[in-house]
């Protein structure tokens, strides 16, 4: 069982994660078909906020929004509240509870769990998502990222592989250096690989290695650990009162990744999207979910109620025979030259604003490019929100 000592010993790195903002959130959740709270009057709430390293710096830059923080290990609790009066913050406040008792009276817009799910018991799991039930205000989303099957599978050899090397070691950092020897004896014994067995062990070995401390610690050697498949995971939500909207990171979107696969008939979006799992080996999911009772309109949608951004180093080479290359520090992609182009020049020139450009189709739908390079997404309701700490601007592409 995970304790609220191991945190204590070996505390999280707890940093700002752009796809938890809320107005990436929120962003998304618009164009899925909920009216979404503008992120900056909203109400968030994170549940295993470690040292609250990512809502402070919400807080921060959404003064007239509403943060609180929950985490059970008094020790990251109390750094974080050093950091929230340094920063002469009011509109953050941490708590030290367990997920499993904590009652919370009031709702929130946006509930965050990143990094917990899999990583806590069952019961702790259970009651996760009851307060996301309990807790969300109507139109309101909860993000929650889990690790997945089938590509956790391999790791959970090499976990496995540490717990039992380790297993006569009690001492959280005596712990983490024999894994990291074991990890060693594993990556040196698989370096013949003359197996596709061992070639992918010597893989999953070799990442391993490159892991720090903390993440090692807590992914690793915690005592949950417990990956689902998607479906799996979409069943459980769904008893509780919870639907799947999408992920928080539109890269690898079905849209585009799926493209050209033959797949079987009739297919429910959760069925489509564990084909894309099995297929891709997919580790990790950062799923968004809403309630159930809410209706969601998928045409009401309008871009125009939209903001966006775009990376800085984008560079577009319009003169190709074939269509304009554009090229960004994470790959390249050739489009049709035209208004798609001078959108991204636009949004370029504005980095790290968000430009607001008016777009002439009403759907995003009717804008082929927007599903195949996941553009970052904003809602418009509070430009304010978009600044977030510099950690919500940029655009992902193949
Ligand atoms: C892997 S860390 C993730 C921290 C942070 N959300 C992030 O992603 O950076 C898990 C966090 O959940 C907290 N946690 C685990 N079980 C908990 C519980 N039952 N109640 C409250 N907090 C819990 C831990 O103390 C830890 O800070």
């Amino acid at each position: 069982m995970t304790t609220a000592i191991d945190y204590d010993h070996v505390p999280y790195d707890s940093v700002a994660m752009a796809q938890t903002h809320p107005s990436r959130l929120g962003g998304i959740a618009h164009l899925c078909g909920l009216k979404s709270a503008p992120a900056g009057s909203a109400r968030v709430l994170e549940l295993g906020c470690a040292e609250g390293g990512n809502i402070i710096p919400m807080a921060a830059g959404l003064p007239d929004a509403e943060f609180v923080g929950i985490d059970f290990s008094a020790s990251q609790i109390d750094t974080g509240l050093r950091l929230i009066e340094k920063l002469g913050l009011t509109n953050c406040t941490l708590t030290c509870a367990d997920i499993a008792t904590v009652k919370i009276e009031t709702e929130f817009d946006y509930i965050i769990a990143h990094g917990v799910y899999s990583w806590v018991a069952e019961d702790v799991r259970n009651r996760l998502l009851q307060i996301c039930v309990d807790c969300l205000r109507p139109q309101g989303v909860a993000y929650i990222s889990f690790n997945t099957l089938p590509g956790w599978r391999l790791r959970q050899v090499t976990r496995e592989f540490m717990l039992f090397h380790g297993r006569h070691t009690v001492e959280a950092t005596d712990r983490l250096s024999i894994a990291r020897a074991g990890i060693d004896w594993l990556a040196n014994g698989a370096s013949g690989a003359s197996t596709g067995y061992q070639q992918m062990l010597k893989a999953a070995a070799n990442q391993t290695a490159t892991y720090e401390n903390s993440y090692l610690f807590h992914e690793y050697l915690e005592g949950v650990n417990h990956p689902q498949y998607f479906a799996e995971f979409v069943e459980r939500v769904n008893k509780v009162g919870l639907e799947y909207l999408s992920e928080a990171k539109l890269r690898g979107s079905l849209a585009s990744q799926l493209s050209g696969v033959d797949l079987p008939e009739n297919l429910s979006r959760t069925e489509l999207e564990q084909y894309y799992d099995f297929l891709v080996g997919r580790q990790f999911r950062r799923s968004i979910l809403h309630r159930g009772r809410d209706r969601i309109d998928p045409e009401r949608f309008d871009l125009n109620e939209m903001s966006f951004s775009a990376i800085s180093d984008l560079a577009v080479d319009d003169e190709l025979s074939g269509g304009a290359r554009i090229r960004f520090s994470e790959g390249q992609i050739t489009v049709v030259p035209g208004v798609t182009c001078s959108l991204l020049r636009l949004f370029a020139s504005h980095w790290p604003e968000p430009a607001l450009p008016t777009i002439s189709c009403r759907h995003w739908r009717e804008w082929p490019f927007f599903t195949e390079n996941a553009w970052n997404i904003s809602s418009q309701a509070d430009p304010s929100a978009r600044r977030g700490g510099g950690q919500q601007q940029q655009a992902h592409c193949r």
